[in-house]
C-alpha cells in the first residue's frame, strides 16, 4: 500500500493544506493518507494564540473528514506527535510509522519551506532510508526551478533518496499567520474549509468570541456546518437552499426556515449513548420509539441543541423536532424543513421527481405523499411507524 504522511502544526488547518494533500493522494495514487498535528515542533515556536493541541487535533480532524470525501481514500490522524513528550521529530514518527507498516511504501508529504530545508531536519538520511519525499509548491513563486535546484543537491547528497516534487496549480497561497490575523480582526477568514472555520468560532479560538445566539448568517452557517461529517454538508445545504425556496412560496419566514435546515441535523453524527445523554441533560422526555431509533432522536436532540446553543426560537425549535417523523397540524414553516430535508437536491431515490413535482404543486398534497413514501418504505423494511407520522397523514386526508 502507498501512503502519505503529512504532518505540520495547522495552526489552523487551511485549504493550502487541503487542496495539496489531496492533489499530492492523486498524483502519488496515494491508498492511504495520515495527517500528523505536530506537537511541539522542532523548527518554530507556535504562535502566541496557538490553541491547545486537542483543539488542533479536532480540526485536522474534520480535515480529513473532507480529504476523505474528496480522494475516496482512508484518511486518518495520528495523534503520536501530540502525545509525544518533549520536542518532537520526524525521525521519531517515521520510526514508529516504518515499525507499523513494515511492508507498505511511505511518502512523507510537505511544503516548499520544509523541502528546502531538509537536510537541516534531524536525521535527513534516516528519514529518506524509510520514506520518499514529496514537495509540493503551493504559491506561483515556487517555481520548478527553486525545486530542481534542491532536488539535484538532494540527489547527490542522498543518492538513494526517493524525491518528487509537485507544482500544484490554481492552488492559492495561504499564509497561516495572516489567517489568524484575519480571524482575530473579522471572525472570518476566506481559505477555511466551512467545518473548521465554524469549529473555531464555536470554540472561541483565535481571539473569535462571538455570542452564538446572535451570529450573523455568515457565521452561523459554517457553526452549524461544523457539526456534521463532511460527507453530510451537502444535505445540509441542499436543505437549506431548498427551504428558502419553499418558504418564499409558501409563505413560511424566510430566515426561519434557513435557520432550522443548517441546524436541523447537528446531532446526526452523535451515537446513541451521546444522544440519549443530551435528552438526559435537557429533560427531554421520549417514547419507547424514539429510545431506541437513533435516526428518531437526532430531531429531538438537535432542537434542543439549537436553542440551547445559538437560541433558535420556538418555531425553530419545533421545526427541528418534527423534521423526521411530522405530526398532526403542522405549521407552514414545519412543512417547509421537512419537505426541503426529502427533496433536496442531492436526494436522489426513487420517486423523487413525482414528490419534488407534488411539492412545487400544492404543498400539502407533496407533504401526503412524502409522508405515504415514508411509511410505505419503513413498513417494507418492516420497521415500526412513529404514530405521530400516521396522525400526521390522517390529519391531511381528514
Ligand atoms: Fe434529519
Ligand atoms: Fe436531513
Amino acid at each position: 500500500m502507498r501512503i502519505g504522511v503529512y504532518g505540520g502544526t495547522f495552526d489552523p488547518p487551511h485549504m493550502g493544506h487541503l487542496t495539496a494533500a489531496v492533489a499530492a493522494a492523486r498524483l502519488l495514487g496515494l491508498e492511504k493518507l495520515i495527517f500528523i498535528p505536530a506537537g511541539i515542533p522542532p523548527h518554530k515556536e507556535l504562535a502566541n494564540q496557538t490553541p491547545d493541541a486537542q483543539h488542533r487535533l479536532a480540526m485536522v480532524r474534520l480535515m480529513a473528514e473532507q480529504a476523505a470525501v474528496e480522494t475516496k481514500i482512508d484518511v486518518s490522524v495520528s495523534t503520536v506527535e501530540i502525545e509525544r513528550e518533549g520536542r518532537s521529530y520526524t525521525v521519531d514518527t517515521l520510526r514508529g510509522l516504518r515499525g507499523e507498516y513494515q511492508s507498505d511504501e511511505l511518502w512523507l508529504l510537505m511544503g516548499t519551506d520544509m523541502f528546502l530545508t531538509f537536510q537541516n531536519w534531524r536525521a535527513p538520511e534516516e528519514i529518506l532510508s524509510m520514506c520518499g519525499i514529496c514537495a509540493f509548491g503551493r504559491s506561483e513563486s515556487d517555481t520548478e526551478e527553486l525545486f530542481a535546484v534542491q532536488r539535484q543537491y538532494l540527489a547527490q547528497r542522498f543518492p538513494n533518496a526517493r524525491i518528487t516534487t509537485l507544482t500544484l496549480p490554481n492552488v492559492v497561497e495561504v499564509s497561516s499567520t495572516q489567517l489568524r490575523a484575519e480571524l482575530s480582526a473579522n471572525g472570518i477568514a476566506r481559505e477555511l474549509l466551512p467545518t473548521v472555520q465554524g469549529y473555531i468560532l464555536r470554540a472561541g479560538l483565535y481571539g473569535t468570541e462571538c455570542d452564538l445566539k446572535q451570529l450573523p448568517l455568515e457565521k452561523l452557517r459554517p457553526a452549524a456546518l461544523s457539526f456534521l461529517h463532511a460527507k453530510r454538508v451537502p444535505h445540509v445545504l441542499g436543505t437549506e437552499e431548498t427551504a428558502v425556496k419553499l418558504a418564499e412560496r409558501y409563505g413560511a419566514d424566510v430566515e426561519q426556515a434557513r435557520v432550522a435546515a443548517l441546524l436541523h441535523d447537528c446531532t446526526k453524527r452523535l451515537s446513541m449513548e451521546d444522544q440519549l445523554a443530551l435528552c438526559e441533560l435537557y429533560g427531554i422526555e421520549l417514547d419507547e420509539l424514539e429510545r431506541e431509533t437513533a435516526k428518531l432522536l437526532h430531531a429531538k436532540t438537535g432542537a434542543v441543541l439549537a436553542r440551547d446553543l445559538f437560541g433558535v426560537n420556538d418555531a425553530v425549535y419545533a421545526a427541528i423536532s418534527w423534521h423526521t417523523t411530522g405530526k398532526a397540524g403542522m405549521t407552514t414553516l414545519e412543512k417547509v424543513l421537512y419537505l426541503a430535508d426529502y427533496i433536496e437536491p442531492t436526494r436522489d431515490f426513487e420517486g423523487v421527481e413525482r414528490l419534488r413535482e407534488a411539492v412545487w404543486r400544492d404543498l400539502d398534497e407533496g407533504l401526503l405523499l412524502g409522508l405515504t413514501m415514508t411509511v410505505e418504505e419503513m413498513r417494507g423494511k418492516g420497521y415500526v411507524i412513529h404514530p405521530n407520522t400516521l396522525g400526521a397523514i390522517e390529519s391531511l386526508r381528514g
